[in-house]
């Protein structure tokens, strides 16, 4: 913790992936735990130990009367259900921070427990936690995020403090634009490992399984470039070459054994079509070309 920083006292509503990882690494910077709950007692244990937490529980009702901060880790399903209890309880909320890790929910979502007094935002680690990687892998990969902010002025400078204790930095995102900045969100993770589970089940009909990792040099260069020169100048391949006939081949090839790709070949191809005719690489009568190889049926 920077010199002269305030301990915070810090309740976690929510021990899984993100709230543990964020607990511990929250607890390695000096601050202290007030109490960690979760739908299971074991969870909320497993958490609590790291983050040497005597008050763990699976009841809401365990929360101290005082602390700083209440962070919500729950699934996004279980967080209006939180909030509502959470505003039953006998808390000092005008002295009390609420946030929420969710990446599709703004602050709004916190709102009754405003009407209590409390400093509301959310805060969300721009960060995959796949739930069977270890505490300390999703700790190490906290280091240098960003997080998506939604809040209002009073808490920006506290969210600004913890970021900066976890080594990240805030990106503000506007209320309306909470589920955009999701969309983004879901198309950088969720969907490229969805496009990396259609390369590996292409790789798998001809080569074992540690094939993908053949593949690491391209995928690697693939995103460096586009995060170099964005991905208009990064694009390469039959599309941006303008080749309507390798697009032809591939369909072929997908409709004898790969049928289920074809819907995300096409769709990919269009695309990048796009993306090429945005540069002006391509006449328009190869642009009309590989369109109609792409929508052939
Ligand atoms: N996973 C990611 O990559 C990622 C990235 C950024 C943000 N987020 C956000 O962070 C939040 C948590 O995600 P996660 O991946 O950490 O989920 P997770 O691993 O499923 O953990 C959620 C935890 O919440 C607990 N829980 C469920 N209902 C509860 C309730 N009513 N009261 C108290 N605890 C409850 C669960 O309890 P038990 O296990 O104890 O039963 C579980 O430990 C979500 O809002 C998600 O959108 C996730």
């Amino acid at each position: 913790m920077a010199k002269g920083r305030r301990r915070l006292r810090i309740s976690l509503i929510g021990a899984g992936s993100v709230g543990t990882a964020l607990a511990v690494a929250l607890h390695r910077k000096g601050h202290s735990s007030g109490s960690v709950v979760s739908g299971r007692l074991s969870s909320a244990r497993r958490c609590a130990r790291l983050v040497k937490c005597r008050n763990f529980s699976a009841r809401l009702s365990a929360l101290p009367s005082h602390q700083d901060l209440i962070l919500i880790a729950t699934p996004e399903d279980a967080v209006k259900t939180t909030v509502q209890e959470l505003w039953r309880l006998n808390i000092p909320f005008d002295r009390t921070y609420v946030a929420h890790t969710s990446g599709v929910f703004s602050d709004i979502i916190l709102r009754p427990l405003k009407t209590r007094g409390a400093r509301i935002f959310s805060l969300h680690p721009i960060q995959t936690f796949p739930r069977n990687l270890p505490v300390e892998h999703h700790v190490r990969s906290l280091r240098g995020i960003s997080y998506g902010f939604v809040g209002e002025r009073s808490s920006l400078s506290l969210a600004q403090s913890l970021v900066s204790d976890l080594g990240g930095n805030i990106l503000r995102v506007p209320k309306e634009a909470k589920i955009l900045y999701h969309l983004a969100c879901v198309f950088a993770s969720n969907y490229s490992v969805a496009l990396l589970g259609a390369v590996e089940e292409l790789i798998s009909t001809f080569s074992g399984p540690p094939g993908l990792n053949k593949f690491k040099r391209l995928i690697y260069s693939s995103i460096e470039n586009t995060l170099l020169v964005g991905s208009m100048k990064a694009l390469t391949g039959p599309i941006a070459r303008g080749s309507a006939e390798t697009a032809r081949l591939h369909l072929l090839e997908l409709q004898k054994k790969h049928k289920n790709l074809i819907p995300l070949y096409r769709t990919l191809g269009l695309q990048a079509l796009r993306l090429a005719t945005k540069q002006h690489r391509l006449s328009s009568k190869r642009i009309r070309q590989i369109k109609k190889a792409l929508k052939a049926r």
